[in-house]
């Protein structure tokens, strides 16, 4: 397996070390060796260079089995450049239309919301990773001026919305999982939506033994937080996705613990935790990695080591069960310690 690694900016940075310090421990605990290569893209490359990914980067990037990804943000590039460049280019460019993001309660005490237990908050959504607001088609007309106009479209195409809709339904199916449920604006968005309408109605007599619910992103929104026991699969586009995915992460504990793989099934993927770069915290081995290390492990196992995968995983969810993490846990570690324990976990276990 080679991985490429980009650490990127601010925590990015921190969480990245302690990722790749579990990565390479279970590697040698399982006798399967695991190459790492780091890229140095980021803000600090790009302030120096001038370049944000170089011009194969791309493609380079294709030669590698999966790809991990830190945070990026930094602001001292104010427009943000390099982060739409390796983060939301890298998505696109390699075609990875899948954002894949598990929502798991991993110990009662962290969850926001009164008597829910591990339990209760169990699901995956799906968001839609290439399309939607984020294609960066629009413009600004007499920017600056108190006639501004400004426009930014949604992009929605039958083929995006089809293999993002299915790959829920699938994915559901392949793990037994009883209901799908696809979230949309189609009453405010009636053109744009109504395409989600149409692929969810066309998908749903495909998968018979799938209990197919649709709801306005708001009252999901609503429903997320009076009851997530009610969901399991969740499908929606890429903004929505966006959000809904920061408020799940509140409910499994913060961002400090919020895991992502950006799909593209069968081909060369990317890896990273939610959270971004919290400028202010970089350096200080304060920030948890642990939603790092859960995206390694998701990594792992979408590079067949299942393995390994549920290893971390063990290894995760002892630590936060023992509070030996960093503060927003409960724990009174850094961020470097935390890695040192679960990477001990994972070598106590199979000894
Ligand atoms: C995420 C982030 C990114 C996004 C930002 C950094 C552009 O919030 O991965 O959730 O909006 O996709
Ligand atoms: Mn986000």
């Amino acid at each position: 397996m080679r991985i490429a690694v980009i650490p990127g900016d601010g925590v990015g940075v921190d969480v990245t070390a302690e990722a790749v310090k579990i990565v390479r421990a279970v590697g040698e605990v399982f006798g399967r060796p695991i190459d790492l290569e780091t890229l140095p893209w980021g803000a600090d490359h790009f302030l120096r260079t001038g370049v944000t990914v170089p011009p194969d980067g791309y493609a380079l990037l294709r030669e590698f089995d999966a790809v991990f990804i830190g945070a990026l943000g930094d602001p001292r590039v104010p427009d943000h450049r390099h982060a739409r460049d390796i983060l939301l280019g890298t998505r696109v460019e390699l075609d990875l239309y899948v954002n894949h993001r598990p929502v798991r309660l991993l110990d009662e005490r962290l969850c926001p919301l009164k008597g829910r237990t591990p339990a209760d908050v169990d699901f995956v959504v799906f968001r839609e990773n290439t399309e939607g607001l984020y294609v960066g088609i629009g413009g600004r007309f007499k920017a600056g001026t108190d006639d501004e106009i400004t426009v930014q479209e949604e992009l929605n195409t039958y083929k995006g919305v089809h293999r993002i809709v299915r790959h829920a339904f699938e994915f559901a199916r392949a793990r037994g999982r009883q209901t799908v449920c696809m979230a949309d604006k189609s009453n405010a968005m009636p053109d744009g939506h109504a395409l989600w309408q149409r692929v969810f109605r066309e998908l749903t007599p495909r998968y018979p033994e799938i209990e197919a619910r649709h709801l306005y992103v708001d009252a999901l929104a609503l429903l997320l937080v009076q009851d997530p026991s009610q969901f399991q699969v969740i499908v929606t586009n890429n903004l929505f996705g966006d959000i809904i995915t920061d408020l799940a992460a509140a409910l499994q504990g913060g961002l400090g613990l919020a895991a992502s793989g950006n799909l593209h099934p069968g081909r060369t993927s990317m890896f990273e935790p939610v959270h971004g770069s919290a400028p202010p915290l970089a350096g200080k081995n304060v920030a948890n990695p642990m939603g790092a290390i859960l995206s390694a492990a998701l990594m792992l196992e979408y590079l067949g080591a299942a393995p390994e995968a549920s290893a971390v995983e063990a290894a995760v969810q002892w630590a936060v069960a023992e509070r030996q993490g960093t503060p927003d846990i409960g724990g009174k570690l850094g961020t470097r310690e935390t890695g040192d324990y679960v990477a001990d976990a994972i070598r106590r276990a199979r000894a």
